[in-house]
């Protein structure tokens, strides 16, 4: 790794299907900046299973996950690509960076508040302990920019606030890191109601594009997206619905929001949802085709993934050892 370029660290949970949302909001921005940056990119397996899981189902959903980090742009000959649960380091800063948490500041994240109402029966330490669990993620690379969707700068900022506080009590030891968040397509929005944000876990089909969807699947969604009361295809925060549409439309085709407008001027609803569904089909095939491709070839995902973990456990590992012996814990006889 090139020690004077900044590092960027980033993850998904390969939890259900992944969407629109999270390729636009985060992992379509990963590939870009592995020139620039020394990359890390994780699939957060750990941070699955606070909601529960069918083990199986988590095992090809993290490997269907690889395989589409790699078919979206993240190229495994520049960034570090692996597992979470690969690198034993990350549960052992978790633990550590528990002694420093408060049960209020963990117990006002706005994500355990809405989990908890969606899983009330089953309300887990693991669930609140999760946005402790993504800083040490994050920490242990010393990163310095973590490029995500805007509902994760809440657990941000408890990343900072965790090196903060650990800098102050034990002498200087993490970076504190920055979150990058892009101003187009941080906040995809459910098509269904352009007031929420399109999520996994949203139990109405139609309000979510899977980027597993196939193209008649991704065409009758945006046919039956809910739209705003006049007729005009406009940016504006009086119109969420068509606001949304257009964003998704300019990250897919290219064009800037203003193009889209007047390209559109005059038309109806239908001929813009239709373009708004080509734009996100012509995206979207390639990546399937290639995430289908790299599936079927496990021997070189394996390969990918470890060497991806001995390259994070590497810089993992000093981190940790820094960590404990600042803490005060006895260094193991080698
Ligand atoms: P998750 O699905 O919670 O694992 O999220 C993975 C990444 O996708 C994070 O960086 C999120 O901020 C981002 N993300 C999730 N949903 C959306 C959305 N609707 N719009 C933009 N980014 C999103
Ligand atoms: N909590 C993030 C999400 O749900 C996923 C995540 C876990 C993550 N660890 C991370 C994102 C570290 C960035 C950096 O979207």
């Amino acid at each position: 790794m090139d020690a004077i370029k900044k590092t960027v660290f980033s993850g998904v949970q390969p939890t259900g299907k992944i969407t629109l949302g999270n390729y636009l909001g985060a992992i379509r921005n990963w590939g870009p900046l592995q020139d620039q940056y020394n990359c890390l990119y994780c699939v957060v397996d750990m941070h699955s299973i606070t909601v529960s899981q069918v083990a199986a189902e988590l095992r090809k959903n993290t490997m269907d996950l690889v395989a589409l980090y790699i078919a979206c742009g993240v190229d495994p000959t520049k960034s570090g690509l692996f597992i979470q649960s690969h690198v034993p380091q990350h549960a052992e800063l978790c633990w550590v960076l528990d002694t420093i948490s408060y049960i209020g500041e963990l117990n006002r994240m706005t994500q355990f508040k809405e989990k908890s109402r969606k899983h009330a029966d089953n309300i887990n330490m693991g669930l609140m302990n999760y946005p402790v669990l993504m800083a040490a993620d994050i920490l242990l690379y010393q990163t310095d920019l973590v490029p995500v969707g805007k509902d994760q700068i809440q657990h941000l900022e408890l990343a900072r606030n965790l090196a903060e506080r650990f800098n102050n009590r034990y002498s200087e030891t993490f970076v504190v890191p920055e979150g990058l968040v892009f101003k187009q397509g941080s906040s995809i929005k459910s098509l269904q109601d352009p007031l929420s944000k399109m999520s996994k876990s949203d139990p109405n089909e139609n309000a979510v594009i899977s980027l597993m969807d196939d193209p008649d699947t991704i065409a009758r969604k945006f046919k039956r997206a809910v739209t705003d009361s006049d007729t005009v295809v406009r940016f504006g925060e009086d119109k969420p619905a068509i606001s949304n549409l257009l964003t998704i439309y300019s990250l897919t085709s290219g064009e800037t929001i203003e193009q889209a407008e007047q390209r559109f001027a005059g038309q109806g609803y239908g001929v813009f949802k239709q373009a708004v569904a080509d734009a996100v089909i012509a995206v979207v095939k390639p990546i399937q085709d290639e995430q289908r491709r790299l599936i079927a070839d496990k021997a070189y995902l394996e390969s990918v993934l470890k060497a991806g973990a001995e390259q994070a456990e590497r810089i993992a590992a000093k981190t940790l050892a820094k960590v404990y012996r600042k803490v005060g814990f006895v260094p193991k006889i080698r």
